[in-house]
Formats: C-alpha cells, sequence, structure tokens
C-alpha cells in the first residue's frame, strides 16, 4: 500500500540532457568551476544554504528559505525536473543555481545565490544555468523573477529581459519576465563567460568534495551577547524586552 502511495507522490523525472561543466577566471584570478550535481550531492549543498536563512541582508533568508525547499525536495523527489548546478573554487561553495523544464521549449528559472560576494560568481553561475536552458536543453525562453534588488539588477537590466506579466512565476505567483533565445545571443559576448572542457585535475577536486564556503554571508554581529550573558543568564531580561519592543507586553 504504502509503495503504491509512493508511486504516485514521486514524479516521474523525464530525463535532461546533462550540463557539460565549464570553467571560468574570476576577477580574483582564481578558476571557479560551474558542474552538475546529482540527487546524492544535495545534503553536502543543504549545510551550508541553512546558515543563510538567518541573513536577512540582500533577502538571502527568502532565498536560501526557498533554495533548500527545493534542493530538499529535489533529493526526496517532490520535483519535477528539477535541475541544480553549483559554482566551486578550488572546491569551495561559491554558488548554486537551479531551475526546471515546463515543457519541452520552456525554461523556469528557479534560484541564484551567491556564497563569496564581490566577484560575480552569482552573475557567472546565472549566465551558465541560461546556456543549459536555451542550448542544452533547446528552450525558447527562459521564466524569471527577482526577489532582491541585485537580483533585479543582474537579470532584469543587464539582461533587459522581456515582461510576461500575464504568466504568474512558480516562485510566489508573482508576475514572469522572460529570457529569449534573441536576448540570450546579444548577451553571449558580454555576460556569458567560460571555457570548456575543464581541465580533468580541476573538475577531480571540485568533484572530490563540496568544502564550505570561506567567507558566507553573516548576519550582524550581536556585539553585547558576551555582556548579556554574563548578567541574565537565562536571557529572561533579553526576552522580556524583546517581546515589549514587539508591543506584545499586554499578552507576555
Ligand atoms: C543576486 C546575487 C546572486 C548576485 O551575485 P553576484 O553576481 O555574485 O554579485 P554580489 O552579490 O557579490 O554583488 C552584487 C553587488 O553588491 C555589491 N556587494 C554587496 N555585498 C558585497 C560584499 N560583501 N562584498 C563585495 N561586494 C558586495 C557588489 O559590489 C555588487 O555591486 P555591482 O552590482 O555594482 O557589481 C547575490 O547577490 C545573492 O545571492 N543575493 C541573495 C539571493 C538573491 O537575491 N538571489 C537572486 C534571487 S533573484
Amino acid at each position: 500500500m504504502a509503495v503504491d502511495l509512493e508511486r504516485i507522490l514521486r514524479p516521474v523525472d523525464n530525463p535532461l540532457k546533462p550540463f557539460e561543466a565549464k570553467y571560468m577566471t574570476l576577477a580574483s584570478g582564481e578558476n571557479m568551476v560551474v558542474r552538475q550535481i546529482d540527487r546524492d550531492d544535495v545534503p553536502d549543498v543543504l549545510r551550508h544554504i541553512e546558515p543563510l536563512l538567518h541573513v536577512e541582508r540582500d533577502f538571502y533568508d527568502v532565498v536560501a528559505a526557498r533554495v533548500y525547499a527545493e534542493l530538499l525536495a529535489y533529493y526526496r523527489h517532490r520535483m519535477q525536473d528539477e535541475y541544480v548546478l553549483v559554482a566551486q573554487v578550488d572546491g569551495e561553495l561559491v554558488a548554486v543555481v537551479n531551475g526546471r523544464e515546463v515543457t519541452p521549449g520552456l525554461g523556469m528559472s528557479l534560484h541564484t545565490i551567491a556564497l563569496r560576494r564581490g566577484l560575480r560568481v552569482g552573475a557567472h553561475a546565472f549566465a551558465a544555468k541560461m546556456e543549459y536552458h536555451i542550448d542544452t536543453l533547446g528552450h525558447q525562453e527562459v521564466l524569471i523573477v527577482a526577489e532582491s534588488p541585485i537580483g533585479f539588477r543582474r537579470w532584469m537590466i543587464e539582461y533587459q529581459l522581456e515582461k510576461r506579466f500575464d504568466t504568474p512565476h512558480e516562485l510566489g505567483g508573482v508576475p514572469s519576465w522572460a529570457l529569449t533565445k534573441e536576448l540570450f545571443d546579444r548577451a553571449r559576448s558580454t555576460l556569458v563567460v567560460g571555457r570548456r572542457p575543464v581541465p580533468p585535475e580541476m573538475l577531480a577536486k571540485a568533484e572530490a568534495k563540496i568544502l564550505p564556503p570561506s567567507d558566507p554571508p553573516t548576519p550582524p554581529a550581536d556585539l553585547l551577547a558576551a555582556t548579556r550573558s554574563l548578567y541574565d543568564p537565562t536571557a529572561t531580561a533579553l526576552i522580556a524586552q524583546r517581546t515589549l519592543l514587539g508591543g506584545e507586553a499586554d499578552n507576555a
């Protein structure tokens, strides 16, 4: 009985052509490999997404929560036709991108999240996933949304995406934007970088282990935490203060 139900709950994936790994040189001079991962690799990525749930800055919290859910659903067979690409520098995880195929011609971009800032790793990883949709999967267009102003600048403005406002996007049902093949062709010479094949030793290092990000985004430091814990070891005063600030003192 349980086995039969699982056959109904578990989507049957349509086989997608694999993403051929590529690499590019960042402004820091380091090489970054972008490659596809399998279901089995997902737990190694999730542990580095989870801490970002607590970073409000630049909407990391919202995006991390959604990425976590999408990757977990992929791992547990609860997502239709999803793929996940990771970007690594010397094995270190620096970005994650994912998406899925909606129909044979239409792609759905899900998320891009950068775990190292200031080197356009997110922009390069996004370009690699658009290349996957258009060149490998043969999609005519990819539906995209942005959850953060930086995302809007990177995708909508840099690629000059077209509005598809009559189509709700899978991410929250908000109006979609689209990258068409024509727009992607126009962006190829400026926004899409990288080479293939990846040198075998570079790829082997990336595949050997997904190493933790060395400088991931973090929540602001709580500078008074040590002092507070000295005088308020059970945090009673802190909880009372937070309740008061939240306007819930009457209910406390
Ligand atoms: C959107 C995102 C993927 C872009 O990644 P990216 O291309 O590697 O770009 P960065 O985030 O490092 O930098 C973006 C800008 O913020 C600046 N910046 C912000 N924080 C920075 C930091 N700690 N160090 C250096 N630069 C920083 C950069 O200078 C850059 O400015 P520019 O656009 O003039 O180049 C990334 O910002 C991210 O993961 N954001 C949170 C999740 C998100 O919004 N995802 C997209 C959903 S639509």
